[in-house]
């Protein structure tokens, strides 16, 4: 039997306490397992998502990641969280959202170094997304981001 990744129990949330966006919602994910949340707009899938990469919490009901019940104290414990964040990744719907640095190589460096990435392996993902993308003109060192001195 594959490991389950995320078991949600019954859970539901509202935002701001009084506009309801998911009621009772359970479901389970196991590793290696490819899902689709199917809804009609506004029916709660961004909310389910926001959740299950521990952004929000639910008001009733419990998300579990590996066994582990996703609270914001257990989200707080840096060992936890840089695993978790290691694991699970969320693309956000909006871009704007999602791309917010003032240059390319901002954005790209964001992730590593948030991840507590050293210096060397921040460069050299820098370098191979670069290459990937075919964009190394672009993101060349000779200027690095104001801040962050490789
Ligand atoms: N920040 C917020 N404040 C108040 N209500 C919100 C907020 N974000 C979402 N909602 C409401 O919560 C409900 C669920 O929204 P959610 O964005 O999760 O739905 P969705 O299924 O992702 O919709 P879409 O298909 O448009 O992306 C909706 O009624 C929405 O208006
Ligand atoms: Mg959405």
């Amino acid at each position: 039997m594959p490991e389950l990744l995320f078991e949600v129990e019954n859970v539901f949330y509202s935002y701001l306490g009084k506009f309801p966006a998911l009621s009772g919602v359970s479901l389970s994910i196991a590793a290696g397992e490819k899902i689709s949340i199917i809804g009609a707009n506004g029916s709660g899938k961004s909310t389910l998502l926001q959740i299950l990469d521990g952004l929000i919490f639910p008001d009733q009901g419990a998300v579990k990641f590996l066994g582990t019940e996703l609270k914001e104290k257990v989200l707080n414990q840096e060992e936890f969280s840089r695993d978790f964040r290691k694991k699970i990744g969320l693309v956000f719907q909006n871009p704007d959202v999602q791309l917010f640095c003032p240059t390319v190589k901002e954005d790209i460096v964001f992730g590593p170094l948030q991840l507590g990435a050293g210096k060397d392996e921040i460069r050299r993902r820098l370098e191979e997304i670069c290459e990937i993308l075919d964009i190394g003109k672009c993101c060349s060192w000779m200027s690095p981001p104001p801040g962050l001195t490789l």
